[in-house]
């Protein structure tokens, strides 16, 4: 399987949302990531379903939608009404996880767990076999326009090494300063999705920039 591209809309310029959509769905990027932020759980608030239902109603490609709120159970039927197909809640924001996970089967939707940069791979051996990705943050979430966490790249192999032994088919998402430098690498320790806001939507020429760095991504052996 080729390694995915999933463009962050928390980059994009919101006073031209339906030009960023469409430079997406003409992009050889493969999902939109959209990025929902509470201001409890991570100290910024980014958008709600207004805007993920304006994406939805333009977009051709897969919607991720990566939950950084409290009490994301409240909430999980509503991102299915709203058009998204793979959903990631926070390790830390989930009392329950086995039951949230089960919810989001229910409902229909991928579902995800995402890891702090602190956060051990090793907490999700009793869920991995549960779950169709895993988003590990690469930056402390709440913002976009961090640099990459060095370290991440030990815990993508680590976990990467965790889903080879039980031979699920979980996949590996790497989430934040992701850039044409480091994709290579990133994909190479064994990343099957990356994430990446400012490198594409910052850059003089987005399209280019989000070919370039799925290139990257692929120009490593599976
Ligand atoms: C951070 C978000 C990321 C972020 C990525 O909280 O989860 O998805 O928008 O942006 P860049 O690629 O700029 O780090
Ligand atoms: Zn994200």
């Amino acid at each position: 399987m080729s390694r995915l591209l999933a463009p962050s809309i928390l980059s994009a310029d919101f006073g031209n949302l339906e030009r960023d959509v469409e430079l997406v769905n003409d992009s050889v990027a493969d999902w939109f990531h959209l990025d929902i932020m509470d201001g409890l759980f991570v100290p910024n608030i980014s958008y709600g379903f207004p805007v993920i239902k304006a994406i939805a109603k333009k977009a051709v490609k897969p919607l991720d939608a990566h939950l950084m709120i409290v009490e994301p159970d409240r909430y999980l039927a509503t991102f299915k009404e709203n058009g998204v197909e793979w959903l990631s809640l926070h390790y830390e924001a989930c009392t329950h996880l086995h039951r949230s996970i089960q919810h989001i089967h229910k409902l229909g939707m991928k579902a995800g767990v995402a890891l702090n940069p602190h956060t051990s791979v090793l907490l999700l051996e009793d869920i991995l076999q549960e779950l169709d990705y895993v988003v590990l943050m690469s930056v402390n979430p709440g913002f976009g326009g961090q640099s990459f966490i060095p370290h991440s790249i030990e815990k993508v192999a680590h976990l990467k090494e965790m889903i080879l032994k039980r031979g699920c088919s979980c996949l590996i998402e790497v989430d934040g300063g992701v850039t044409e430098e480091n994709a290579a690498e990133i994909a190479e320790a064994g990343a099957d999705i990356l994430v990446a806001g400012s490198a594409i939507f910052k850059a003089t020429s987005p399209m280019e920039a989000a070919a370039r760095i799925r290139a990257e991504a692929n120009s490593q052996p599976n």
